[in-house]
């Protein structure tokens, strides 16, 4: 499958774990800022680059748009791939609101071609090991999750897109852990939660709360709660995973911690467990320190490209996308209406319907 790659900031990440991958070839990458595409041909010496998406779009050889650009373009840029023929990876936040996203599954509908989400946390070892263990049944039956994102991001704010008004955490931190609780309980009716602007974000420049606790009521009554807090310190690693999935069962219970590569689980039987993937480091980790990591890229690109050529749906798929952005619009209106807010009412107001999202 040939792929071509637009945004090379994160989109370093996917150049990464193209280049290595054996299922994958490197066609052609693009960013409007100039210098960013000779930084990284020169870092990976792959010089085929272009400053025009529409270049890379009329290249009839590319199969596969991988688009990393900041998210409130995701929406737009997704469509362009799909009118040209393409099938499409789309990094989290999917897209930041949902007036676009009937438009999308139509055009999808139409053209036959596929859209995956590339929500990376998921492909990280822990919690692929997590979701094996849970669908083994080795915690019995789920009674709630919990599951945060906190990082000290003060240093993303040099990014002038994030002090846009645009620019909400909500999307682009808390689609992972939102992702994660979707995952195990697909059918959430009502979320509530409070959030703020910190004093950091604030003198930062941020526009939008970068702190931030929500519920969730799934359809059949169980709960669920994720938090992120982006703008202050944290603790290292070992005391406060930055990113983590609890699974709490009817007999055991679980914790994958993301950057950490670490997993445990007391299972049915009663044994505690922790795994760790040392090994794994320098799949997942490839450049300076922790805030690039290509492993798990490459993880879910080589996924995505068996599900094309062996016939299969990859997930999230672009309904499950949509699904998560609509849960994510209404935590939102939560935060703008200090109430609960059920999750229909948005999809309704979207002209969108719970069976136009299932598989
Ligand atoms: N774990 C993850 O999955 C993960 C991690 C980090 C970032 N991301 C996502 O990746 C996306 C990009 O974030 P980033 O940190 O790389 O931002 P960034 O600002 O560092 O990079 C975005 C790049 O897109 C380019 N760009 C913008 N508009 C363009 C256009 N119209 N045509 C071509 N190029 C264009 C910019 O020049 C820039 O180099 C965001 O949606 C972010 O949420 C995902």
């Amino acid at each position: 499958m040939k792929i071509g790659i637009l945004g090379l900031g994160e989109g370093r990440s996917t150049m990464s774990a193209v280049l290595k991958s054996e299922k994958l070839e490197l066609k052609m990458v693009c960013d409007m800022n100039i210098e960013m595409c000779k930084h990284r041909a020169e870092e990976f010496n792959f010089h085929n680059y272009t400053t025009s998406y529409q270049d890379m779009l009329n290249d009839a050889e590319i199969d596969i748009i991988a688009i990393y650009t900041p998210d409130h373009l995701h929406a737009e840029h997704v469509k362009q791939a799909l009118l040209h023929g393409k099938h499409v990876v789309c990094t989290k936040p999917f897209i930041d609101d949902l007036s676009k996203a009937a438009e999308l599954l139509e055009l999808v509908e139409q053209s036959g071609k596929k859209v995956f989400i590339g929500q990376s946390s998921r492909f990280f070892e822990p919690m692929k090991k997590q979701r094996k263990d849970y669908e083994a049944g080795l915690i019995g039956d789920l009674i709630t999750v919990e599951a945060y994102y906190h990082a000290d991001h003060r240093w993303f704010l040099a990014k002038p897109w994030s002090l846009q008004q645009a620019f909400k955490w909500l999307y682009g931190g808390l689609s992972h852990p939102v992702d994660f609780i979707r995952w195990y309980l697909p059918e959430i009716e009502e979320v509530m939660g409070y959030g703020m602007l910190s004093a950091n974000g604030a003198k930062g420049g941020l526009k939008n709360p970068d702190t931030m606790h929500f519920i969730f009521k799934a359809k059949d009554s169980r709960i669920a709660r994720v938090s992120g807090c982006y703008t202050g310190p944290v603790q290292p690693v070992t005391r406060d995973s930055e990113m983590s999935c609890i699974l709490r069962g009817t007999e055991g219970c679980s914790q994958g911690d993301y950057m950490d590569l670490r997993y445990a689980i007391t299972d049915n039987t009663g044994e505690e467990r922790i795994i760790t993937w040392e090994h794994k480091l320098k799949h997942y980790f490839r450049f300076e320190g922790k805030s690039h990591h290509a492993g798990e890229y490459q993880n879910y690109l080589e996924y995505f490209a068996d599900s094309i050529t062996e016939g299969y749906t990859a997930y999230p798929d672009i309904k499950e996308g949509i699904g998560t952005i609509a849960l994510l619009q209404a935590m939102d209106r939560s935060l703008q209406t200090g109430k609960p807010v059920k999750v229909d009412e948005i999809l309704t107001e979207f002209n969108l319907t719970v069976n136009e999202l299932s598989a």
